[in-house]
């Protein structure tokens, strides 16, 4: 395995190409015309990042171009990517650009969207910048593995005119399982994550690094996006005092609000844009800690004041975000479909185990001839199936250009992030009560035995991923094919 220094942020070239030759999809008819292409590139390889000081040394991980997460991509909302791909790991791979609604061929999963990028191979993936927002990338191959040892970076697209801020900061969210000698322990997949919660680890980081302080100014605001790449962690994290307000969700602005019950909650892939004005007082700490699960409550960072002020209270600016061109779902005329999961420790997992003598009594919500509708040796079910190999056949087909609903029960003990590929939908109720916000996301946190509804109009055509991101739940089941066409 060759090594090379992993530096935390390597320089990426963004280029001026032209104006965009290619047609836009049908889904960004309304959208900016392509204002001109940027060029980068990201080269996928091994090497060794220092994610702590105080660790024994140097971890080996993989990252896109020397560093953990990789490169920031940036550019503004109207302009085209052209983003090639190298491929330097021992192993095939692709990148999926997260909650980007782009072309299906440009959607990087393997086999059903492309074939995957061999060892040594290259890609060229090329696309809109439809939405502006807080976006991330990643592997979509043996994604529970190569996301896990640091293949993950942010995608920035910046509105034409954002909400003026002091300072942007990005801060992306990851949680390692290390070893005593700060390996990458190699127990992926292993059966007891695969059937309880997933991937947590023992080790969180910002950017790459375990966090001590992040210096602030009094008076100053900031707006943080917030990204969760880790495998399977939640978090629930609390700014105390320092009350932001939520400006965007999964990269689509929303209603400004207060995060509900103070805690500003990101399951695995899901992002939060915050406006933070920072109201301590000059020379203070204030801590920021996760408290997601119950009694394991952690400091993550502390805010670490400068002794001079900015300004003496909070600036009065506007904080709304301008919406993205998105097609407004009508509910009301929607197709409705029904999904329910099940599985996993305490749902079929068990039932299997016990000759399914337990009967529905783990399963919730389906009848009693439930086991003879599991079909395959998957952890996961979506509808009674369980995904294995390249999943190719659609679970669902949704009716081109048309309003759809999709119902979806969590019949399991575990929380599930369901991430929908090439559409943003609303989240239009939680157990049957209508959404305060009806906020537009692409991965939807589902808590136990909750009850989600989603509705959005299919405009983009081809087969899209639909799937759990704790992604050992990804991996043994919990993902289908939704069709449009
Ligand atoms: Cu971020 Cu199908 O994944
Ligand atoms: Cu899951």
């Amino acid at each position: 395995v060759p090594t090379l220094p992993l530096s935390r942020r390597s320089l990426l070239t963004a280029i001026s190409a032209g104006a965009a030759g290619l047609a836009l999809p049908n889904l960004v008819a309304n959208a900016a015309r392509a204002a001109g292409t940027k060029e980068f590139t990201l080269r996928a390889a091994p090497g060794r990042t220092r994610l702590a000081p105080d660790l024994h040394g140097e971890t080996p991980a993989w990252g896109y171009n020397g560093a953990v997460p990789g490169p920031e991509i940036r550019v503004r909302q109207g302009e085209r990517l052209r983003i090639m791909v190298e491929n330097a790991l021992a192993e095939k791979t692709t990148v999926h650009w997260h909650g980007v609604r782009l072309p299906n061929a440009m959607d990087g999963v393997p086999h059903l969207t492309q074939r995957p990028i061999a060892a040594g191979e290259t890609f060229i993936y090329e696309f809109d910048a439809v939405d502006a927002g807080t976006f991330w990338y990643h592997p979509h191959q043996r994604s529970f593995e190569q996301v896990g040892r640091g293949l993950y970076g942010p995608l920035i697209i910046e509105e034409a005119e954002p909400s003026r801020v002091d300072r942007e900061v990005t801060w992306v969210l990851d949680d390692w399982r290390l070893t005593q000698s700060a390996e990458i322990s190699d127990d992926f997949g292993n059966r007891h994550d695969i059937s309880h919660g997933g991937r947590v680890g023992n080790t969180v980081t910002i950017n790459g690094r375990v966090p001590d302080k992040f210096p602030v100014r009094s008076g100053e605001r900031v707006r943080l996006r917030l990204i969760n790449a880790a495998n399977a962690r939640i978090f629930g994290l609390d700014f105390r005092d320092h009350a932001p307000t939520v400006i965007a969700l999964d990269g689509q602005p929303v209603t400004p609000h207060e995060p509900l019950n103070g805690l500003v909650v990101l399951g695995p892939a899901m992002r939060v844009d915050l406006i933070i004005d920072m109201t301590g007082e000059p020379g203070s700490r204030a801590a920021v800690t996760d408290r997601f699960y119950e009694g394991l409550e952690y400091r993550l960072v502390d805010f670490a004041y400068d002794r001079s002020r900015l300004r003496e209270g909070p600036p009065d600016w506007p904080v709304a975000l301008p919406a993205n061109p998105l097609p407004e779902p009508d509910p009301a005329m929607a197709r409705r479909h029904d999904v329910v999961f099940n599985g996993g420790m305490m749902g079929a997992m068990v039932m299997r185990e016990m000759g399914g003598s337990m009967g529905q009594g783990g399963s919730g919500g389906m009848g009693g001839g439930m086991m003879g509708m599991m079909r395959g040796n998957g952890i996961w079910f979506i509808n009674g199936k369980a995904a294995e190999g390249h999943v190719l056949d659609p679970m669902l087909t949704l009716e081109r250009g048309r309003s759809h609903v999709i119902a979806m029960t969590n019949a399991t003990a575990w929380h599930h992030p369901m991430h929908l590929h090439g559409h943003s939908f609303r989240v239009i109720s939680r157990d049957g009560a209508p959404t305060a916000h009806r906020e537009w996301q692409d991965t939807v946190l589902m808590a136990p035995r909750e009850r989600v509804e989603i509705a959005f109009v299919a405009d983009n055509p081809g087969d899209w991923m639909f799937h759990c991101h704790i992604l050992e739940h990804q991996a043994t089941g919990m993902m289908g094919v939704v069709r449009v066409a």
